[in-house]
């Protein structure tokens, strides 16, 4: 069931207190005072990640970021890489993530890009693939 009154827009600095750090926990810690997630978002803005919410009534609900890479190879073509999707603990199974996806999809489509890459845990491969993802190589990682 999807809820009628979501509404996708940019996150900005008011929604740090309105619910967006705490949909993001229940990806991983967000453990920021506002201020500092503000600067945070400052950062990523320079950095040209576009940071997605879901808004209920003003609050936030869910939440992905997108970020486009122009390439070398493949003629200069665009790669959009969609991450930290994250829907508030207390409205999963309501289209939110699914809508979210959709949303960034669409954007990285219009954007140019001729493909979007993100990496999930197993159990959420049904979730993406209903949304159209499919699996594609392995993802390899090294902590520092
Ligand atoms: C994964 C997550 C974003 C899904 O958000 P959501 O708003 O509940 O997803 P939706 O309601 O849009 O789900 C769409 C479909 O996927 C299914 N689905 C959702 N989470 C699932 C899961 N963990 N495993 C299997 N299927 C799942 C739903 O049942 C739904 O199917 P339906 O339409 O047949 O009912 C949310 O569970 C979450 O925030 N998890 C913790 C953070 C996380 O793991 N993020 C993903 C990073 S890659």
């Amino acid at each position: 069931m999807l809820l009628t009154q979501i509404d996708i827009g940019e996150l900005n600095g008011l929604d740090m207190s309105r619910g967006f750090l705490e949909t993001l926990s229940s990806l991983a810690d967000a453990d920021l005072t506002c201020d500092e997630a503000v600067k945070i978002l400052r950062n990523r803005i320079r950095a040209g990640i576009v940071t997605y919410v879901a808004r209920v009534d003003g609050q936030v609900v869910g939440t992905a970021s997108l970020l486009v890479e122009d390439k070398f190879i493949h003629n200069g073509g665009r790669v959009a890489h969609i991450e930290d999707v994250a829907t508030h603990r207390d409205f999963t199974k309501q289209g939110i993530g699914a809508a979210l996806v959709h949303h960034a999809t669409e954007r990285a489509r219009e954007l140019g890009c001729y493909k979007a890459i993100l990496n999930c845990a197993e159990n959420l491969v049904p979730f993406y693939e209903r949304l159209g993802f499919q699996r594609h190589e392995q993802e390899m990682r090294i902590d520092l």
